[in-house]
């Protein structure tokens, strides 16, 4: 191997880190292939200009990810076979027609089954693991809002939400390219309700909306219950929506507002290159469609810096942006915000007939939190867990499940997408997985044509543990077993 200084990432990192974030890096692009020994303690430590501790500490993170296998007498060894980075899904199709949606008791009930406690293996629920939160400092602020200010919460918040938020998300806000004033800004009940009221503000009943196939579920619901259609548009499983298939729907003029998450989407975890943010944001400018951004999982990035939004090139004020606190502090708490352009009269209008005001006591919480400043560190670590979650997810996917699997491979956020062999039924899959108290979410459900059929999404975010690998292994057995089946 040739000479390498180390790289040392942000300054927060711990060096071993870094090391061992290197040399997976040459396990990745084949450097160092399958089952070859990677050089001893005291070679990389000269290569590196490292210690020889900082090695040992980063082959142990390595040995720990799954990587590496020490052998006795004999030195690391690169644990991958070659099944073990399965080839990532293909891009979807476009549906050529947009259609009503009757969905709705589909994802309902699979939401319920997939929701239950004490799960052996909760892949289902995108919900980060409670130990991953910083639930109980927000409690104790809590607490401490409530008795500090009483009245506070005995009548109800301002329309648009606590000013001393606002201005904590304007703030953030920044850092994903956007210069947005407090005053723009409508505190909601979590991404959920912001996402209802953004559409009810540019839509009527019988609209079509151009979403991303596969989508979040949550957007299906919404536009169900608003009664508008959705037009289902190639998504890349890298790179998202397809823009020259939507600007043909567009130039078609089938669609009515637009509905994407550029920043590691759900089900799919891709993330739209910076060109095609600017790309899509000026093409419906020009056609005059409005587009709903959700950046509910853009504070998740697995490298150091977040990704602008969509928003930040909007020149026309005609991007909805809307995000929450639910992926990365507390989902219980409900809070979540759109910054809504041009629309904002209309989103304080709706959100009057919708919830009134979100709840204040968690408002105030949110907001002393976020002007504390732990929430940065907090972030930080957030992220590299959630990225070595990830990791050993695709790479356990790639050990235990049939060939022919294909799995995505997110730059953020907490879940991958595996598209299984034909012959593999993934409602079939849900259900005897279920039935061992393994919980995922069949394809189907994120899909207003309910395609995918034999693809399943899995959330990463809980500790990794025997138990745990012990359970995705068994999805594996499962998939396998029907395919032999067949
Ligand atoms: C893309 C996306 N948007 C919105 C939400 C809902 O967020 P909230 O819990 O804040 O309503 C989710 C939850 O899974 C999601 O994945």
């Amino acid at each position: 191997m040739p000479t390498v200084p180390v790289r040392q990432q942000a300054a927060k990192v711990p060096l071993y880190r870094s090391v061992a974030d290197q040399v997976e890096g040459l396990i990745e692009d084949g450097t160092l292939g399958p089952g070859s020994r990677v050089p001893s303690l005291r070679r990389l430590s000269r290569q590196m200009s490292v210690s020889v501790t900082t090695v040992m500490e980063a082959y142990r993170v390595l040995e720990d990810r799954g990587i590496l296998e020490a052998r006795p007498q004999s030195g690391h060894y690169v644990r991958l076979g070659p099944r073990c980075a399965p080839p990532e899904p293909d891009r979807t199709k476009t549906c050529e027609q947009a259609a009503a949606l009757d969905t709705a008791e589909l994802i309902e009930h699979t939401l319920e089954q997939v929701s239950q406690p004490g799960l052996a293996g909760p892949f289902g629920a995108a919900v980060p693991s409670p130990e991953f939160l910083p639930i109980r400092r927000l409690n104790t602020l809590l607490g401490r809002a409530v008795r500090r200010d009483p009245i506070a919460s005995q009548s109800y918040d301002s329309i648009a939400g606590r000013e001393e938020l606002r201005q904590e998300v304007a703030r953030r806000a920044l850092d994903a390219g956007c210069s947005i004033s407090p005053d723009e800004i409508v505190v909601t009940t979590g991404a959920l309700e912001a996402i209802s009221l953004g559409l009810r503000a540019v839509t009527k009943p019988g609209d079509t909306v151009a979403i991303e196939t596969p989508t979040y579920h949550g957007f299906l619901q919404v536009l169900e219950g608003l009664h508008l259609n959705a037009l289902e548009i190639a998504t890349c499983p890298r790179e998202g929506i397809c823009i020259p298939c939507l600007e043909k729907a567009v130039d078609q003029g089938k669609v009515d507002a637009c509905l994407v998450v550029a920043s590691f989407g759900n089900p799919l975890g891709h993330s739209m290159p910076e060109e095609q943010r600017i790309e899509l944001a000026e093409m419906l400018a020009r056609a005059k469609v409005p587009l709903i951004e959700d950046d509910t999982y853009g504070e998740l990035p697995f490298s150091d810096r977040r990704p602008r939004a969509i928003k930040s090139y909007d020149s026309e004020d005609r991007v909805l942006l809307l995000s929450s606190f639910s992926k990365t502090l507390a989902p219980g708490y409900r809070i979540g915000w759109i910054a809504p352009g041009r629309h904002r009269k209309d989103v304080l209008r709706m959100k009057l007939s919708s919830t009134l005001a979100t709840a204040t006591p968690t408002q105030m919480a949110m907001a002393e939190y976020l002007a504390c400043g732990g929430v940065d560190r907090h972030l930080r670590k957030l992220r590299r867990t959630f990225k070595d979650l990830v990791r050993k997810m695709i790479r356990a996917i790639g050990e235990y499940f049939p060939e022919g699997t294909r799995v995505t491979r997110p730059a953020g956020g907490y879940v991958v997408w595996i598209e299984l062999p034909e012959a593999v039924d993934s409602m079939r899959l849900y259900r005897e997985a279920l039935a061992e108290r393994i919980s995922l979410i069949p394809g189907p459900v994120f899909s207003a044509s309910q395609r995918y059929r034999n693809c399943v999404r899995v959330s990463c975010a809980v500790p990794w543990s025997p138990g745990i690998e012990a359970a995705i292994r068994r999805v594996g057995e499962l998939a396998a077993e029907q395919v032999g089946r067949r």
